[in-house]
């Protein structure tokens, strides 16, 4: 879930679940999966950390038709006790928040057309399960993530722009240095293709993770990151989790933003 809502309604509408709870997808929309997997599958290869690649064994995610959110669920619910919740393509802030406090990932039950293969704004099933399930079986990261739910319900609109970055520059594209090497956990990279590549590049800067500079970190989500935090391991987010994060906030309003490293999107667009 990228945490940023576009204002404009989506193209997109989700498909609905059945009585049984089956949720039905076209022929196209399977082969979608099936390309943006197979691909996604070779592109993370000793890219991804441990922990992803164990959260996807266990998922055991079907490679040529989109998984069934109650078969992602059985994996969540014994791993760390989540579970998905079937959404419409946007949602709104408070609903998100409400969610990922009570331990329900949101998933937004459509896939991008052919033509949006490589980039589409709003987050999509294959998003939400390839780039972030796997590692939702893990307990720090699922803890983490639990705690910015409940935190964000609680905190004001300002407070939650801020939280929304530390989210931005750990959940989403966060990565963290094993004794293999770096390696990414952060479900905006791992969905995309040129992500996956140009965050383990020369190109971004790289800074050690500091939850109070993550927070102060402006960024834009229609461009390749210009700028990553690296965490030393994933406990760091249990530890964050167990933190006055909400203190933290504060210093970083206190501070203020740091100066943008890319250019205003009307600039570059122009
Ligand atoms: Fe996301």
């Amino acid at each position: 879930m990228n945490d940023k809502p576009a204002k404009k309604p989506s193209k997109y509408q989700a498909h609905q679940p059945d009585a049984d709870g089956f949720i039905q997808y076209s022929d196209t929309e399977h082969s979608t999966w099936q390309t943006l997997m197979q691909r996604q599958l070779g592109m993370i290869e000793g890219r991804v950390c441990q922990e992803y690649l164990d959260g996807l064994e266990r998922l055991a995610l079907p490679e040529d038709r989109i998984p069934q959110l109650k078969d992602i669920d059985r994996v969540l619910l014994k791993s760390t006790g989540w579970q998905t919740a079937q959404v419409p393509a946007l949602i709104p802030f408070n609903t998100f928040f409400e969610l990922l406090a009570s331990k329900r990932f949101p998933v937004a039950t459509f896939i991008r057309t052919p033509e949006e293969l490589d980039y589409l704004q709003e987050p999509d099933i294959f998003h939400e399960i390839f780039g972030h399930c796997p590692m939702l079986t893990n307990p720090s990261f699922a803890e983490f993530t639990a705690t910015y739910g409940k935190l964000g319900l609680a905190a004001s609109k300002e407070e939650r722009v801020y939280l929304a970055r530390l989210y931005w520059m750990t959940v989403e594209f966060g990565l963290v240095d094993t004794p293999a090497g770096r390696r990414i956990y952060g479900g905006g990279i791992i969905s995309s293709p040129k992500e996956t590549l140009h965050s383990l590049s020369d190109v971004p800067t790289h800074h050690p993770f500091d939850p109070v500079d993550a927070l102060r970190t402006p960024y834009r989500i229609d461009i390749l990151q210009p700028l990553y935090y690296v965490i030393d391991d994933l406990r760091t987010l249990h530890d964050l989790a167990n933190r006055d994060i909400m203190a933290l906030v504060h210093e970083a309003m206190r501070l203020g933003l740091f100066a943008p490293t890319f250019e205003p999107k009307q600039a570059a667009n122009a």
